[in-house]
């Protein structure tokens, strides 16, 4: 099948997202794509961030979409499914950040993500999986979801021994954690339908999913899902025994900063995942997938692809060193290129010629979905105080 000559890029958020898809953006190769231009309701934020990359800075999101073929949704998960339907509706390829979507309160300004009905928020978060899926199959257009972690080299390195080695995975384990997001619509569940789980778990999380789906592709032609989840979830900074040392985040409005899960799948093997905003030290994001004829540890980040010994802070002052690092003095695990090794512009990469070539991506809607469901499942069992509960089924 051929390419098409060149594909339109739009970005809709102009914050950390915005900016490292942007970067992805300009590597990729093998065909034409280019950045059209960005929408992102803050004038002042929209007109830098066009002028410092030599973008158009569009006035409305409707006039984005008019002028591209990929939408790019970079902006918080509250808006994902509204805007998402909306590019698919107009025949608009649509790339979906983390997390995919979920539930994000009842509307109310006052609307506290600790005291919902748990199982309200798991059928809530599912009828929206079920309305972006719906939107998708009476699209010519498809949803791709950017799970870097899918597409990081470590885990598509897994995936071929998989594919190759006809392995089954009997269980796996891996945490996304650092010292606390950066994001202001961080902490408050209604912007981001939940705390580390939703906003990190996630990543590790789709990371096992995703691999028992290939898993069970190459042996059996059909994905492995998740059966059931048991989970804890804490607020350990919100803890009136907690003693503040300055290092790490506080202020969580309404959201977990600690979660365990535990997943079950199919085929009653299992993963266990944790997400945490109390982890020092930089970014500590990790699988190890223990399988019956091998076993893999990867290191996302950091990783020891490069070390330096820096014995005085201020001589890096200018260096980019590691994700969320609290110091650069002393060893570090420096990262000679972080979007190399998270997975930022293999993503993008494969989801413009996915695009192109009319192909499904390794990363879509239905593997976003299970993601969900199994979150929203965890928070239904963290209610019950990690009691199992049944993942339900996204078609
Ligand atoms: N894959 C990763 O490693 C990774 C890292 C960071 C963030 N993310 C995800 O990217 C998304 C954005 O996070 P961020 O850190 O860039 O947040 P951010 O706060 O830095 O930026 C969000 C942007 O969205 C814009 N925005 C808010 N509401 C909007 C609306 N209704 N319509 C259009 N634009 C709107 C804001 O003005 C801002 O420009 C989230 O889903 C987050 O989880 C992913």
């Amino acid at each position: 099948m051929h390419e098409r000559s060149e594909l339109r890029a739009g970005i809709v958020g102009s914050g950390f997202a915005g900016r490292f898809h942007y970067e992805a953006l300009e590597r990729v190769y093998g065909m034409e794509c280019r950045v059209a231009g960005v929408y992102s309701p803050t004038e002042e934020n929209r007109l830098r961030f066009a002028s410092e990359r030599g973008l158009q800075a569009y006035e409305t999101l409707e006039e984005l979409m008019d002028a591209v073929d990929v939408m790019h949704l970079c902006t918080p998960p509250s808006t994902h499914e509204e805007m998402a339907c909306a590019a698919l509706a107009a025949g608009r390829h649509v790339i979906i950040e983390k997390p995919f979507t979920g539930y994000f309160g009842d509307g109310s300004d006052d609307f506290d993500g600790r005291s919902f009905d748990r199982e309200r928020g798991l059928e809530a978060a599912l009828e929206s999986v079920r309305r972006i899926r719906e939107a998708e199959r009476n699209s010519s257009a498809m949803v791709m979801y950017a799970e870097n972690w899918v597409y990081a080299p470590a885990i598509q390195k897994e995936r071929e021994i998989l594919e190759k080695t006809g392995a089954q995975i009997v269980w796996m384990h891996g945490e996304e954690g650092h010292s606390g997001s950066h994001s202001p619509y961080y902490g408050i569940w209604k912007y981001s339908g939940g705390g580390s789980l939703m906003g990190k778990g996630v990543h590790p999380l789709t990371a096992v999913l995703y691999l028992k789906q290939v898993e069970g592709r190459a042996r059996s032609g059909e994905p492995i899902r998740p059966a059931s989840v048991s989970c804890r979830t804490h607020l350990i900074t919100g803890a009136p025994s907690y003693h503040d040392a300055g290092h790490l985040r506080t202020g969580y409005r309404d959201i977990e900063d600690l979660a365990a899960i535990h997943v079950t799948f199919e085929d009653d093997t299992a993963a266990v995942v944790i997400a945490s905003e109390l982890v020092l030290g930089g970014v500590h994001n990790w699988l190890e997938v223990c399988a019956n004829n091998h076993r893999t540890v990867c290191n996302i980040n950091p990783n020891t692809a490069m070390q330096t010994y820096n014995p005085e802070e201020s001589q890096f002052k200018d260096i980019y060193v590691v994700e969320k690092i609290g110091t650069k003095q002393g060893w570090a695990c420096t990262s000679p290129d972080e979007d190399w090794f998270t997975g930022y512009q293999h993503e993008i990469q494969a989801f413009y010629h996915d695009a192109a070539n009319g192909r499904a991506p390794e990363s879509g809607s239905l593997l976003g979905g299970d993601t969900i469901a199994a979150v929203y499942a965890g928070y239904l069992s963290a209610a019950r105080s990690g009691q199992e509960v049944e993942v339900p089924r996204v078609e």
